[in-house]
């Protein structure tokens, strides 16, 4: 809802408030960003500024309030006296403009204005338009408030009604100052190291998050959370924010004397300079802002509402999604017809619903060094074509995806033959990423290329999945690097939004574009190269401040892990990748008979709870020992508790659940999980009739073939001892092995089914 009373607008929901007042000035005022509050409140929650401020800079002599500085503002601006960072630099043929709008007018909307750039399903309730001006530069500035359920999103777009240009420096998505004090934490790192969670006290030197590799980045994801130092998962204040934007982004967040936290976000202004002609306009991306009374849960159920809601596409909104099978990890570009077919149908048989056949199917492409941009399929490999080999794969009960790197190309390729001119430059010698150059998205032409060849094969073949991938950073600047991401949207758009159906999985070298504007097309992101599930639970757990689990690419893989040569139970990589959309991607032709047999109880499983593990509320638990996960649909809850390495003599244990119904009776139920017999080596002896050598024939033949029950749980209590927290079998410490005791080793974990008794 929005209620505008004399200068006092109230934006509002079940979940949040936001009050807005306009200065004498013509300044935004931010009274409120937080808890629901009533209207009435404005004075009691504006700041009652004092005598004046020594040296600053007033904007009315006789008022003392008129301190643009000293004010906590919805947007700012320069060379007025606020000499905090501004949300907006400006410029002439001149040089520097100051930027100083001052409220004109407003309007109220139905539902969201979207931007002009994304397809997005968002659909918001109204939006409060705030018109700003300067007239003595012909500028105007609009901004736009949109209310949603549990997020409030905000955007600015400036428009030029001069007779010269005007170059946009840096240009917000929004900016706030909050009261307040906070730590804020960041999601950082690097390939095959996404989403490392890093907190900071934010103070009176400004803390930065930003990405200027052309892309939203793995370095710096673009969603961060300012918190109350005490804050835990179930209690205290924290503010989520994020954008919704792929490209370079920039936040900043920076204290002042008088305790305002000056908060913005939108692209990185490294490098950016944007010409506005006259009668032309500039939009920036749109940010996302949400606010949590009841800890860093409550935060994440409310972000993670608004994607599942308004960002996924329509289509796939709450849609389970399929079990895949893919290609990579197993085969490499190592594969033929026959092979593709025989992993399908052992892919098939243990319950897997798409096989997905990932790079290497194409033009020269038998390593990375050649063949990216010639989407002709590989003859050789593929006698029949892609159509040839769909068929067969459906001709067998599954659905066929498709792997496509459209955005690049190689040297060695025809298209760069063909057309040199295509990729992106500047006017100095071009520089490969992953043996890869970038094509220009900001050319029509190139547009067309790709959105024709990926059309005609998604047109020609029964495809039902893409993994649109894109494995390099960018060297474009500022402004180029923006028009790029236009282009890329421009693309997706023209493929994917007149085929809803097909579902769109997105990857850049693991989740190096893992954002909102990417999710606005695909439901569901690749997380990360590092499928090891001890790194994952770390990159999913990140993910999950504001991201909901459907989103998550999630795939169970070899052991020893690839990138880690970490050796963990299967168990734990099927554990690990319930709580995202699971997937399989390792060599099915080398899989041992108990191997097989825990895929096919794994698949099942998730099957069985699906729509629980992707789409209901997530919630990180407080475990006593290791991570704990929980999500939640009406009447049933599945948890997983993860461990990393045991310690002897553990002592007792719990795990706490959250959000049950107290007085409700629940039956809680392990998942039957089997341990490896091989793993116990000599300590067989103490059990076997027999002496058994732990490096002889006939403990790896039993351990490849037989297993041994874990613990089993299978009890019933009421929710509120659930959320007490009930004690956990005993763990293994030296005294051997008992069905009843939970003997997992190192990496261990158990998932737990919880239904509402009826
Ligand atoms: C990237 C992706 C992988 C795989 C390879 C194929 O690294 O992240 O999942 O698709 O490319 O070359």
């Amino acid at each position: 809802m929005i209620d505008v009373k004399h200068s006092v607008f109230h934006l509002h929901t079940a979940w949040w408030s936001c009050l807005l007042r306009v200065t004498k000035n013509g300044l935004l005022e931010l009274v409120h960003f937080g808890a629901p509050v009533s209207e009435k409140d404005v004075d009691a929650l504006a700041v009652k500024p004092g005598l004046g401020w020594g040296s600053s800079i007033l904007l009315d002599e006789k008022d003392p309030a008129s301190c643009a500085d000293a004010l906590p503002l919805a947007w700012s601006g320069s060379g007025r006296g606020d000499y905090r960072e501004s949300p907006i630099e400006l410029e002439d043929e001149n040089g520097p403009l100051p930027a100083a709008f001052r409220y004109v007018k407003h309007k109220i909307h139905k539902g969201s204005v979207l931007t002009r750039f994304l397809p997005q399903a968002q659909n918001g309730e109204e939006t409060l338009e705030f018109i700003l001006e300067q007239p003595e530069n012909h500028l105007r500035l609009k901004l736009y408030f949109s209310v949603f359920p549990t997020v409030l999103t905000r955007r600015a777009v400036l428009e030029n009604s001069g007779e010269s240009p005007v170059y946009i420096r840096k240009m917000m998505s929004w900016s706030i100052d909050l009261p307040g004090r906070y730590q804020m934490t960041t999601f950082d790192g690097g390939w095959i190291k996404e989403m490392q969670k890093h907190t900071v006290p934010v103070e009176e030197s400004r803390v930065v998050n930003e990405s200027v590799t052309g892309f939203s980045s793995h370095r710096h994801n673009p969603g961060f959370l300012l918190a109350e130092p005490q804050t835990t998962e179930e209690h205290g204040t924290v503010y989520g924010f994020n954008l919704i934007y792929s490209g370079n982004h920039y936040a900043g967040v920076q204290r002042s004397l008088q305790g305002l936290n000056r908060v913005m976000q939108g692209i990185s202004p490294v490098n950016f300079r944007w010409e506005v002609q006259p009668g032309g306009f500039f939009e920036t991306p749109e940010g996302v802002l949400a606010w949590s009374g009841n800890g860093f849960s409550g935060l994440s159920l409310r972000m993670h509402d608004f994607i599942t809601e308004h960002i996924i596409p329509e289509f796939w909104q709450k849609r389970p999604r399929p079990v895949l099978y893919n290609s990579w990890e197993g085969c490499m570009f190592n594969f033929n017809e026959r092979r593709l077919l025989g992993l399908a149908k052992k892919a098939k048989k243990l319950g897997c619903e798409l096989f997905v056949l990932d790079d290497g199917w194409f033009g020269a492409r038998k390593n990375d060094t050649a063949g990216l941009g010639d989407y002709n399929v590989n003859k050789k490999k593929l006698p029949h074509g892609l159509k040839g080999l769909a068929k067969k794969i459906n001709h067998l009960g599954m659905e066929f995806g498709l792997w496509f790197e459209p955005e690049a190309v190689n040297p060695q390729s025809h298209l760069y033959s063909l057309h040199p001119n295509w990729i992106l430059k500047d006017n100095l010698p071009p520089l490969t990423g992953r043996h890869e150059l970038l094509l220009d998205l900001t050319k029509p032409e190139v547009r067309d290329y790709i959105v024709d060849a990926v059309s005609a094969i998604l047109d020609d073949t029964n495809i039902t999945y893409v993994k649109w991938d894109m494995n390099r950073h960018s060297t474009a600047l500022g402004a180029k690097a923006h028009a790029y991401i236009l282009g890329l949207y421009d693309v997706l758009r023209r493929i994917f939004v007149p085929r809803p159906q097909v579902l769109l999985e997105t990857c850049s070298s693991g989740g190096n574009r893992f954002d909102l504007g990417m999710l606005t097309f695909s439901p569901q992101i690749w997380c990360s190269d590092d499928t090891d599930p001890i790194e994952r639970l770390e990159i999913q757990n990140s993910l999950s401040y504001l991201y909901p689990q459907s989103t998550m690419g999630a795939h169970v893989s070899a052991a020893p892990h690839a990138q880690t040569l970490r050796n963990t139970p299967l168990t734990t990589r099927g554990n690990v990748s319930f709580f995202g959309v699971l997937g399989y991607e390792l060599d099915l032709d080398h899989l041992l008979p108990v191997e097989e047999k825990e895929i096919a109880a794994q698949i099942e499983y998730y099957k069985a709870h699906r729509e629980t593990f992707q789409f209901g509320a997530f919630r990180r638990l407080v475990a006593e020992e290791g991570i704990g996960w929980q999500v939640s649909d009406a009447g049933l809850h599945m948890a997983g508790l993860f461990h990393k390495l045991v310690p002897a003599a553990p002592g007792y244990e719990r795990l706490r659940l959250r959000g049950l119904k107290p007085e409700t009776e629940y039956h809680v139920e392990s998942r039957p999980q089997n341990l490896r017999i091989g793993p116990f080596g000599g300590l067989l002896k103490h059990v076997a009739p027999v002496d058994i050598n732990p490096n002889g024939a006939v403990l790896r033949t039993v351990d490849h073939r037989a297993t041994m029950p874990d613990a089993k749980e299978d009890f019933t209590a009421t929710g509120s001892a659930l959320m007490a927290g009930w004690m956990l079998p005993p763990r293994f410490s030296g005294t051997g092995y008992d069905k009843n005791q939970r003997s997992q080793g190192d990496f261990g974990s158990t998932v737990y089914e919880i239904r509402e008794k009826t």
